[in-house]
């Protein structure tokens, strides 16, 4: 409905839906997350929520991966504390995701369940999504 009220109709071009190619969005009132494999237009708390634009990480949003067994131990050097934290990582591949919610005073540090190239994501509750490729 709020598509139509404004005019701006999201055409869904992902129906193959390679899951690297998915959307987040974000909710700044609440911090729901939601996760699309393809283009949709949300809201959330009365407010229409634009997709995240993942950015390359920077020196403050590292993401570190470590081979630990038959998993991956993925590791952000970030702040955690209320206000400013990781509120998610995540592991997408062509067909998977893994994502694992954070909280603050807890490490951001995850272990995934290897499942080959693909993408690792932190999202960060001040700074926004940044992304690395694996
Ligand atoms: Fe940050």
């Amino acid at each position: 409905m709020p598509e139509l009220l404004t005019g701006d109709v999201a055409e869904n071009r992902n129906v193959s839906a390679n899951m690297k190619r998915s959307h987040f969005y974000v909710c700044p009132i609440c911090g729901n997350v939601i996760h699309a494999m393809g283009e949709g237009a949300f809201s959330c708390c009365g407010v229409r929520l634009p997709a995240l634009e993942g950015e390359a990480p920077d020196a403050e949003h590292g993401i570190r991966v470590e081979d630990v067994e038959d998993e991956l131990l993925v590791t952000v050097n970030h702040p955690m504390e209320k206000g400013h934290y990781i509120s998610m990582l995540a592991y997408v591949t062509d067909s998977r995701l893994q994502m694992e919610k954070l909280y603050p005073e807890q490490m951001a540090q995850i272990r995934f369940r290897r499942m080959g190239r693909g993408m690792l994501l932190a999202l960060c509750s001040r700074d926004g999504l940044f992304v690395q490729k694996m």
